[in-house]
C-alpha cells in the first residue's frame, strides 16, 4: 500500500499539519504522508501552539512540522490529496497543471457517517478539539478506503 498522501488546507498550522499527525499515528508505513497550505503566511513556522496543545493531549505530537506551501508540483508529486475544506479546494484547482486529472478530495468524505461537509477552521472558530473529532474519524474512514482499494 504504498501511497503518497497529501494534506492541505489554508495556513498549514491547524487542520492539515493535524491531520498528517493524527494520520500518520494511525496508518501503518509504507506511506508518504505530508501537509501544505494554500496561504503562504506561515511558511516555516511550527503548527498553531493550541492546537498543538490540542493534539498532544491525544497523543499526538505535532511540533515537529513545520509549514510550506501547496505548489503546482504537488498535483504530480502526491497521489492522494485531501483538502479540509472547499475553498482550498478551489484554491489549489487554480494550481492544477494541464494533464494532471488527479481528484481532489474532501477530507469529510471519508466521514460519511458525520454528515458534515469541511473541517471548520480552528484559527477562526476557536474550536481545536472539535476540528480533531472530525479529523480522527476521517482519518479512520480515509485509512478503511485505502486498505480496501477504494482509492
Ligand atoms: P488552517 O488555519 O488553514 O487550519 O491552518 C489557518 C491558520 C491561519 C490562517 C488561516 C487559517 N491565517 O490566515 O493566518
Amino acid at each position: 500500500m504504498q501511497r503518497d498522501i497529501l494534506f492541505v488546507c489554508l495556513g498549514n498550522i491547524c487542520r492539515s499539519p493535524a491531520a498528517e499527525g493524527v494520520f500518520r499515528a494511525l496508518a501503518p508505513a509504507p506511506l508518504r504522508i505530508d501537509s501544505a497550505g494554500t496561504g503562504d503566511w506561515h511558511v516555516g513556522a511550527p503548527p498553531y501552539g493550541p492546537m498543538q496543545a490540542a493534539a498532544l493531549a491525544r497523543g499526538v505530537d505535532l511540533s515537529a512540522l513545520r509549514a510550506r506551501q501547496f505548489t503546482a508540483r504537488d498535483f504530480d508529486a502526491f497521489d492522494l490529496l485531501v483538502a479540509m475544506d472547499d475553498k482550498n479546494r478551489a484554491d489549489m484547482e487554480r494550481l492544477r497543471p494541464e494533464g494532471n486529472d488527479r481528484p481532489v478530495h474532501l477530507m469529510m468524505d471519508f466521514a460519511p457517517r458525520l454528515g458534515v461537509a469541511h473541517v471548520p477552521d480552528p484559527y477562526y472558530t476557536r474550536d481545536f478539539d472539535g476540528a480533531l473529532d472530525l479529523i480522527e474519524e476521517a482519518a479512520r474512514g480515509l485509512l478503511g478506503a485505502l486498505q480496501e482499494g477504494r482509492i
